[in-house]
């Protein structure tokens, strides 16, 4: 019997189009594909300038890079996210404070990054990297206040978050609109709103930005415009490019992004409905209602040492059933590369204790998420 991932891409006969397409153009990377995507991206997203890249990682490399980031400079994150954003800071050598973050949504919230703050006695803050996890906005407002009060950078690790709004001030905004963030970051990695097999997206506002990404992600090459033998190097780049290739999948998935969000939240109401009062010891966060998200992950927290069991035993037991559940994320500061001094992360102990994230995808069908529901109840009996 088939196994259901807890994520996966929608493809159809126009993505395959476009991508075989593609390959009869002149130039199948640094060619047309590769502006007309980006310029897809600005208009969706609201913001001015969109850069897309070759991964996710890359993206937040690139963002790092572009505000001139240096040794030991001091950047503040999440102690649960994908390893991307640390492993980047640590081979640019900054000093990497770990945030801790809320029991239930996994998330940094203003209160611990005051506490943080408050207990390294941090001073000349370099940037904060965000991330909403799952794809659920929260505390925008109260993030860009204290990036005012701090003047630092904030950095969107928007991974998961394409295609998610945030109300402020009564208006609804884009994720990646970058109106109250420096620069947002996304990936386009098959589990991810759309994809275009690997690849990321940068966006910003700022021209000085958006110069300092396009230079880094090309070797920091400029060539001359009317001699184009002669050329440049102003910055030590990288080649993090995204190949016409891959552009021409993002095209097509581009146009099917309200219908994937469309399905995703189907999927998100229906485990809401059925899951949210069915045992006191399993829980789903509560995210603000202002806000709309891009229901990349399904969070469900339950109480297992209350039941006598650990996570452990429950992914074992939806893997004995078929179900491939996911843990989003070992907190970093877990792992052998974490090399600063133990931190007081309560709020991220639960969460790593409790969490799972369960099948949410575009193509997971009515019976599969029937299946999925039957068996966890069955874990209560
Ligand atoms: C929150 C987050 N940040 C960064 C990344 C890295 O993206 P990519 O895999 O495209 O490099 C991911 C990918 O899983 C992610 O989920």
């Amino acid at each position: 019997m088939k196994f259901i991932p807890y994520g996966s891409q929608h493809i159809d006969k126009k993505d395959k189009e476009s991508v075989l397409n593609s390959l009869s153009n002149d130039l199948i990377t640094t060619g047309p594909l590769v502006d007309k995507f980006e310029n897809k991206i600005s208009k969706y997203l609201e913001c001015k300038y969109s850069y897309v890249c070759s991964s996710g990682t890359a993206a937040i490399h690139l963002a790092m890079l572009s505000i001139n980031l240096k040794k030991k400079d001091v950047i503040l994150m999440p102690a649960v996210n994908f390893i991307a954003s640390y492993n980047i800071a640590k081979i640019m050598q900054l000093k990497v404070y770990l945030v801790d973050v809320d029991d239930y949504t996994g998330q940094i919230t203003p209160k611990k990054i005051e506490e943080c703050i408050k207990k390294n006695r941090l001073k000349n803050i370099k940037a904060l990297i965000i991330m909403y996890h799952g794809g659920y906005p929260e505390n925008l407002k109260k993030f860009y206040d204290i990036k005012k009060k701090y003047n630092f950078f904030i950095i969107e690790d928007a991974c998961h978050a394409l295609g998610s709004k945030y109300k402020y001030k009564n208006r609804l905004f884009k994720v990646g609109s970058c109106k109250h963030a420096d620069i947002s970051t996304f990936s386009m990695h098959p589990v991810k709103t759309i994809t275009t097999g690997e690849g990321g997206i940068v966006t910003t506002n700022n021209k000085k930005i958006a110069e300092n990404i396009k230079l880094f992600r090309s070797h920091g090459i400029v060539r001359n415009k009317k001699k184009y033998w002669k050329y440049n190097i102003l910055k030590n780049g990288l080649n993090y490019r995204l190949s016409d290739i891959n552009c021409a999948l993002g095209l097509t998935q581009l146009q099917k992004i309200n219908f994937f969000l469309k399905k995703r939240k189907k999927i998100y109401i229906k485990y809401y409905k059925e899951l949210k009062n069915f045992n006191r010891h399993l829980s789903i966060p509560e995210y603000s209602r202002y806000n709309s998200s891009s229901f990349h992950l399904f969070i469900i927290n339950i109480e297992f040492k209350k039941l006598k069991k650990n996570k452990d035993h429950f992914l074992k037991y939806l893997n004995d059933n078929n179900i491939i559940a996911q843990f989003h994320y070992i907190p970093i500061y877990k792992f052998d590369v974490f090399d600063e001094k133990k931190l007081n992360s309560e709020g991220a102990e639960k969460y790593f204790n409790n969490s799972v994230s369960i099948p949410i995808y575009v193509d997971l069908t009515v019976n599969q998420q029937e299946k999925i529901i039957k068996i966890i109840k069955k874990y209560f009996i």
